[in-house]
């Protein structure tokens, strides 16, 4: 009997050092310790024993019952922490490795150039309004004092998705909007897409941007108008940018002007972006003509107004010097991350 028992004893012990897993050493517990385990088994069978032989017999396995249990204990807490720290290792986050490359988009030069101009106007009490592109012929000519005989018609090749619907070639059709739904006093800017059928080329697209403005109150002058326009110019432009009007004609204001101002790459010396003129033909403006005004409801005894609206694309290229407006709508990120 205590053959057999020395003989378990080593036999336990040499698998218990062996094993690879927790789950073996699980298994060994069950296999010794457990209910039906060896040892278990052992201690049941004392009573075949002879009397004089149980006490002896029974501490001793009792004693090798301990001895295993603490083995066994012990080898499991080691096996955790070996396995603990083979994960640790694993898991390991190397924080001084380089991080994958994330690139950033840039703001598009046309975007740029509308929320600096949104950005000045805001500055002097301005709204910024949006209006549809797919637009009435009503709001885009008719009620801008341009009746289907009208010439000016004729200037800009519009787009039609009906005989009365368009893609709207000129944001001003806002204009209308705003004075049909609000009363003076009013200050609105709007920037948008506008269509004309254009073949692209280096200075047309069939789609491009407008900003329009409009201010109407008691007492508005063309004198208002142009310090407005200067401020602006001075402001987005640079601060010694000089402003000049010349007489226009436009159908939905009078008088009517057009604006250059001094170049602003060359400061009106003459360079490539101005062709030697040394100005740039920027905006068309005017005072609101009383018919307009009546036509959305508002008394032109009482109220006057001015108006003017320009491209953002011919802002865009002079002030970065982009001589191709193609380039604007390609979306080659090596052509947009330079701005
Ligand atoms: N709508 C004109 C264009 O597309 C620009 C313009 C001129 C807007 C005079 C105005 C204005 O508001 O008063 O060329």
């Amino acid at each position: 009997m205590k053959e057999k028992i020395e003989e378990m004893k080593k036999n336990a012990k040499a698998k218990i050092q062996d094993i690879k897993s927790l789950q073996e050493l699980q298994d060994l517990k069950v296999k010794y310790l457990g209910k039906k385990g060896e040892l278990t088994l052992m201690l049941k069978g004392l009573g075949s024993l002879a009397a004089e032989e149980r006490p002896k017999i029974g501490s001793m396995v009792n004693d090798v019952r301990k001895e295993i249990e603490t083995l066994i204990e012990q080898t499991e807490k080691t096996m955790k922490r070996k396995v603990l720290e083979q994960r640790l290792q694993k898991e390991k986050i190397d924080v001084t490795m380089p991080s994958n490359n994330i690139a950033l988009g840039s703001v598009h030069p046309i975007t740029q150039i509308i929320e600096e101009v949104k950005d000045v106007f805001l500055g002097m009490g301005y709204q910024v309004v949006d209006g549809p592109e797919v637009e009435k012929t009503y709001y885009v000519f008719d009620q801008l004092n341009t009746p289907i005989d009208h010439p000016a018609r004729d200037l800009q090749d519009t787009f039609y998705i009906t005989e009365d619907v368009i893609l709207r070639t000129q944001t001003s059709s806002v204009q209308i909007r705003t004075m049909e739904n609000q009363k003076p006093p009013i200050k609105m800017i709007c920037p948008g897409a506008v269509y004309r059928s254009d073949t692209p080329d280096a200075t047309h697209s069939p789609l491009f941007h407008q900003i329009e403005g409009l201010v109407v109150d008691n007492n508005i002058t063309m004198a208002d108008l142009k310090g407005t326009l200067e401020m602006f110019v001075k402001n987005c432009l640079g601060p010694t940018t000089k402003i000049r009007f010349r007489p226009h004609h436009f159908p939905y204001t009078e008088p009517s002007a057009e604006a250059d101002v001094s170049c602003f790459v060359c400061g009106g010396k003459g360079c490539r972006v101005c062709k030697n003129e040394g100005w740039i033909e920027l905006l068309g403006c005017g005072m609101v003509h009383p018919k307009v005004l009546e036509n959305c409801g508002i008394d032109p005894k009482e109220y006057s107004g001015f108006a003017f609206g320009f491209g953002v694309e011919r802002i865009a290229m002079a002030k970065f010097g982009i001589d191709d407006l193609r380039l604007l709508y390609e979306n080659d990120v090596r052509f947009l991350k330079q701005f």
